[in-house]
Parts: C-alpha cells; structure tokens; sequence
C-alpha cells in the first residue's frame, strides 16, 4: 500500500487486469479526462444509505439481493432488458421479504458492469489468435482484429450507457412502477405459465389481501409513500482503475472520496492481491465496498484484507461474496467464517453462486447447472447457520430475459437448448424462472431459520 491515498496512488503499484495495449496511451488520457468533467452517475450521500443499509444486513436484520448480467453490452442496450431485469428482482425480492421477514437491500449488478478479467489474455479460434474480448467498454466481441482492438472511446460510450440506465432505473424505482400495488404485473410473459409463476402469483394474492387489510385501516399509500416507490442501488466490479480514478470526486458534505461510477464497486477474485493496485484504490473511497473470496483464500489473508479494507472495522462497508463452488465450499467457507467472526469483524458474508460453478458443455458452450448453483447456496445458509454468523445475502449473474445460458431448472434445459437463446457476453446467467426458482428456495431456507430463531428465543 502506498504511504499516502490518492485517487491516483494505484498507478504506482503492480496491477492486472487493466488493458495495457492501447495503441495510443495519450488518447486514454484524453478520455479519462473528459470523464472527469462529466456528471457523477450517483451522489455520496446515496451511497452512504446503502453502506447504512448493509449495516442492517451485518446485524442480520436484513438480506442482500444483488443481480444482473455477467457483463452489460452495448449491443443489449434496451429499456426493455433493464425494465425485465429490474422487476424479476422486485418479485425475487418480495419472495425474500415475504419468508424471511426482513427488509431485502436491492442491488443491481447494472449501469457499469462492463469490463471482464479473462483467465486468458488471447483466444484462439481456426488457427487465429486474437486478444481475447475484455469487455464493451475495452473492445468489441466480434472475432476480429480490428474489434479485439482496445478503444479508449468505448469508455465515453459505457459512460452514457450507464448514465441512461441509471436514469431509467431511478424512473422505475420512484415513479410508480415498483408501487407494491403493482405487485401482479411485475410477472414476466414467459413465466407466466411456469410452476414459479404460480407460485409468484398466490404469494402475491396474499399480499394484495394484507395490502387492502391495511387500507381497510388507513395504512394508504398516500399515508405511506414508501408503498410507492423502492430504494434500488446500482453495483459493479471496479476492474478499470482508470475510468474509477476519473469518477471519482470529494464529497462537499464530508470531505471524503466517493467513487460515483456506482453506489458499491467490488474486487474481483483476480485482481485481490494485497500489495497490487485494486486494494490500493478501493481503500480510500469511502463507498460501501465488496471483495471476492474464492477457494484459494487463507483466513490470515482475508484478515489482512479486512484490515486494509475496513480498518475502522465499519458495518457495511464490507461485503464478503463467497464462490467456491458447490464442491468447494464445506471445506472452505466454516474456517473463513470462524475466523471473522471470532476476530469480530463487522463484515456482511454473501454467496456469489455462479462463479465457482462454471464448466464447458460437450458442445462448447460455457454454462451453468442449476442444481450446483442451488447447492452452493443451500450450502451457504447451511454452514453460516452451523457457524452463528447471519446468511447476508445473494449475489447473481440473471437476467429477466427468457435465456437458454445455465443447465436445468424447472423446465430442464440441456445442452442441447443452450444454442437456441445463448446471448451472455459473457458467463452463463439465470433467466427469470430459474432465478424466481432460486428466491423460493433461499426464502425457504431464510423462513426456516427465522422459524427456529424464534422457538430459540421462546426457549429462553
Ligand atoms: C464476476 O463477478 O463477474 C467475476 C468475474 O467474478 P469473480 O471475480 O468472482 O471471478
Ligand atoms: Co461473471
């Protein structure tokens, strides 16, 4: 770590990830540049209530829900995709509320989420080679030399993408959209017909019923505005230091460093090194922050992080994803577990499902099974329950588009689907019955837990 923090002290350090080959570095300085000059995409304070709220999920009294494309694109860019995605985590997150009894902190990996480590730098296809795709923002997909050419411009065009989601998603989120009495139409067409549609639609009747009970004895929205509206926040992995540096900006009110790319930014699982560059900047913004624990990580390594990360040991401002793989998992996350929570570490434990779970189909296409996913994550509320530490949250690579990307589920994609609606730009994500799915179950296991939480304290 650098002696002192500056927006900029990450550029002294070693650093992965970040695109070196830009055939013209000067014009990358031109466009940080510009993007300095440019709005913040969201406000200090906004990101203040989110490290707040994430303090609740610390103490348990509240649950994470975090999802949303592996990687946005530019060619996906639609209302219609980011008005899907969004109201898929309004019905997950009812699901989660209505079992667990405890608020749902709403995150969407969303408006920002473009660039991608890639375990490999080339990519070779026919015989050719070619940088690998890095993400929209860096170069474009297409197998070709001119689009594998880092573009400093895409950084402007990524900029505006976000911007306009970010605008669509604060229109949805307070406009009347995410009204609770809206509950009904937040169904997607195609799971509509489904078993989770079904199920979606009697726990909504339930509600619509407790909804006329409280107005029936004056509960309206009018004497309660937040019936109307959602607090909905915006995440993604802070993998561009550059972009990052440039958005970043002193807060009038505290005087501190926000990074206003996005309300929480994450440290990806490659780029975690302690003396690198990615731990040097994302100590010294004062965003609630996440970090990515994999299977490789010692508990006198995450400890070390934590110090760096959250010396002042802060509710909410750490956020620990587990991805180990439905495998990996009972041997790696009880120890880690034990160790922060015998350390008392404030931290939030959440479980990214999808990362450790990848593998190549028999036809080449990267995916997911479903039932490995649901694995992790049953064993995740299992261990964190076996351990006395709080179940935070979910973290989820989901879209509410109708994909054909991960294995099984309730209508049991094959391999052989995968090819019909295949559109990730990059790891296989959840569709929305696979996702509602996956909320059914987690609000199970959370009932569960809140059922037997409440024998204890009548024991007692
Ligand atoms: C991701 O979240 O898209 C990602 C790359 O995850 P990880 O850093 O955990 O591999
Ligand atoms: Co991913």
């Amino acid at each position: 770590m650098s002696e002192r923090w500056t927006p900029a002290s990450w550029r002294n350090l070693p650093a992965k990830h970040i695109p070196t080959d830009y055939p013209d570095e000067g014009k990358v300085a031109a466009v940080e540049a510009e993007l300095r000059r440019m709005p913040p995409l969201v406000f200090a304070g906004e990101a203040r209530r989110l490290k707040s709220l994430l303090g609740d999920v610390a103490a348990g009294k509240a649950f994470l829900l975090q999802g949303g494309d592996c990687a946005e694109s530019f060619k996906e860019f639609a209302a219609d995709n980011i008005r899907d995605t969004f109201r898929l985590i309004l019905q997950m997150a009812v699901v989660l509320t209505f079992a667990g009894g405890k608020p749902v902190v709403k995150v969407g990996r969303m408006a920002g989420q473009f660039a991608k480590p890639r375990s490999s730098p080339i990519e070779t296809v026919n015989g050719m080679t070619l940088p690998s795709y890095r993400g929209d923002n860096i170069n474009g997909m297409e197998f070709d030399e001119a689009s594998r050419r880092p573009d400093p411009e895409r950084l402007l065009r990524a900029y505006g993408q976000s911007s306009a989601t970010l605008n669509l998603l604060r229109a949805f989120a307070g406009g009347g959209y995410a009204d609770l009495y809206n509950i009904h139409r937040w169904t997607l067409g195609f799971v509509e017909g489904s078993p989770q549609g079904e199920r979606y639609r009697e726990l909504s009747e339930k509600i619509s019923e407790a909804l006329s009970f409280m107005a029936a004895i004056g509960v309206t929205p009018e004497s309660q505005p937040d019936l109307h509206r959602v607090e909905f926040f915006t995440a993604h992995e802070a993998l561009l230091l550059g972009y990052e540096e440039a958005m970043t900006r002193v807060d009038s009110t505290s005087g501190d460093w926000y990074d206003t790319s996005a309300h929480l930014l994450w440290i990806g699982e490659r780029t975690r090194q302690l003396d690198h560059a990615h731990v040097e900047f994302m100590r010294g913004i004062k965003n609630p922050i996440g970090l990515k624990v994999g299977p490789t990580l010692e508990p006198d390594e995450l400890i070390r992080l934590i110090d760096a990360l959250n010396p002042e040991d802060e509710p909410g401002r750490l956020t620990l994803y587990g991805r180990f793989g439905s495998d990996k998992i009972a041997g790696r996350l009880p120890m880690l577990m034990r160790t922060t929570r015998d350390e008392g570490r404030n931290v939030v434990w959440a479980i990214d499902p999808m990362h450790g779970n990848t593998l190549t189909a028999n036809n080449g296409y990267k995916t997911r099974p479903f039932d490995r996913i649901l694995a992790e994550v049953k064993s995740f509320i299992e261990i964190a329950e076996a351990e006395g530490v709080h179940p935070g949250g979910v973290h989820l690579e989901m879209t509410g588009q109708n994909v054909t990307e991960c294995l099984g589920g309730a209508r049991a994609l094959t391999e052989g689907d995968l090819a019909d609606r295949y559109h990730t730009h990059c790891d296989p994500r959840l569709n929305g019955e696979q996702a509602l799915e996956l909320a059914f179950l987690v609000a199970e296991k959370l009932k569960a837990e809140r059922l037997a939480g409440l024998s204890h304290q009548a024991a007692e």
